[in-house]
């Protein structure tokens, strides 16, 4: 490989636009041998260089019909994890920026849901299936798939839910309890038949009737950029522009999500913004830099952020292009960095959770 290209450029000593040039110079040099995935909260530069653009459903998709043997993944470890549980043991994965973690998935350890697992048992509650929305650590869906039930992204959490309670079977939903909570209802079920899972309390602040009238437990995490969003933001923005239409992400609380007209995953989102008729108008619950992304390319429309915060996700934004261009470069020398490493245990018990999310979705 070190024949294939000239010697390694260090990155720090480029300008932003050397760094993307030398990035599509290694991207024709390496050919199918690369593949360079991103996230939608991507900075614009990164976005740029990718060669698949989505939300966690299209990159655990496109990781798992990828062909190349080194992917670059720019997003957040839990993703990088699901892409390397589902590619092949020949192809690599790399975390772009190996620090990008997501405070959600840290919200739920296998320990801790082991205990709540046990306190469930103890009380007899009944048959449960666990589900795991994707932001969450490869331990974890390990988890789930030894105990039979499924992961799911914020694309097809009502499938995954609806395909446990279709078995007859009550649910446990972690780590987000606002996006389990609008799947549940969103399936018709009454607010009384969710219990929250206070991971904080002894037997997750529940007693025994509480465990046993549950239908569906709900692991009280959420995510920090979406908690910015809030009841009242939405009439803010309908006062100020007549007809604009609040689209929001299921990590939203229910307050918010209730307030809104739609709501979907990321790539829902910018779907909806992306196909509406010029002069239409949206505000949108969700990362700055996608909103910004829309805005920017929808310039026939107005879209703007419906919080007045930043919401900015600060472990997304650490990827920049030049952390694209060191594995690209220590790729083409031969010297490839450390890939994303998942005990091949626990793999094989996570890609169960994710093949069953798969053929569900
Ligand atoms: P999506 O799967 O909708 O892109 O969401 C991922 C995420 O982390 C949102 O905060
Ligand atoms: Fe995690 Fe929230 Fe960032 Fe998504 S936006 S990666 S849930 S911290």
């Amino acid at each position: 490989m070190a024949s294939r290209t000239r010697p390694a450029v260090d990155p720090v000593a480029l300008s932003e636009d050397a760094v993307s040039d030398r990035i599509l110079v290694l991207k024709a040099l390496l050919g199918p041998d690369a593949l360079i995935l991103a996230h939608h909260y991507q900075r614009d530069a990164v976005v740029a260089v990718a060669d698949v653009v989505g939300d966690s459903l299209r990159l655990a998709r496109a990781a798992a019909a990828a062909t190349a043997r080194h992917i670059v993944f720019c997003g957040v470890r839990f993703m990088a994890e699901t892409a390397a549980i589902l590619t092949a043991p020949d192809q690599a994965v790399y975390l772009a920026e190996a620090s990008a973690g997501c405070s959600m998935a840290d919200m739920a350890s296998v320990d801790a849901l082991e205990a709540a697992w046990a306190d469930l048992a103890a009380a007899r509650a009944g048959t449960i299936l666990p589900v795991a929305y994707v932001n969450s650590t490869a331990a974890l869906k390990a988890f789930v798939g030894r105990h039979g039930g499924l992961a799911c992204t914020s694309a097809n959490a009502v499938k995954a839910l609806s395909w446990v309670l279709s078995q007859g079977a009550k649910a446990f939903f972690f780590p987000d309890e606002h996006l389990g909570r609008i799947a549940a209802l969103e399936l018709g079920l009454p607010a009384s038949a969710l219990a929250v899972w206070d991971r904080d309390k002894a037997h997750g602040g529940l007693d025994a009737r509480a465990m046993d009238a549950a239908q569906v437990y709900l692991w009280n995490g959420y995510c920090v950029v979406h908690q910015m969003f809030e009841p009242g933001d939405a009439a803010t923005w309908r006062e100020k522009e007549p007809g604009i239409r609040v689209i929001v992400h299921p990590e939203c609380s229910l307050d918010v999500l209730r307030e809104a007209d739609a709501y979907g995953s990321t790539e829902t989102l910018a779907r909806m913004v992306d196909t509406a008729p010029a002069g239409s108008k949206w505000a949108v619950g969700t990362e700055i830099n996608l909103v910004a992304r829309l805005a920017g390319r929808n310039p026939d429309k107005l879209v703007v952020s419906l919080s007045p915060h930043q919401a900015l996700c600060a472990n997304m934004y650490r990827t920049r292009p030049r952390s694209v261009l060191r594995v690209l470069e220590a790729v083409a020398a031969g010297a490839p960095p450390p890939a994303v490493r998942v005990d091949p245990a626990l793999a094989g018990q996570a890609r169960l959770a994710l093949d069953r999310m798969l053929a569900c979705a």
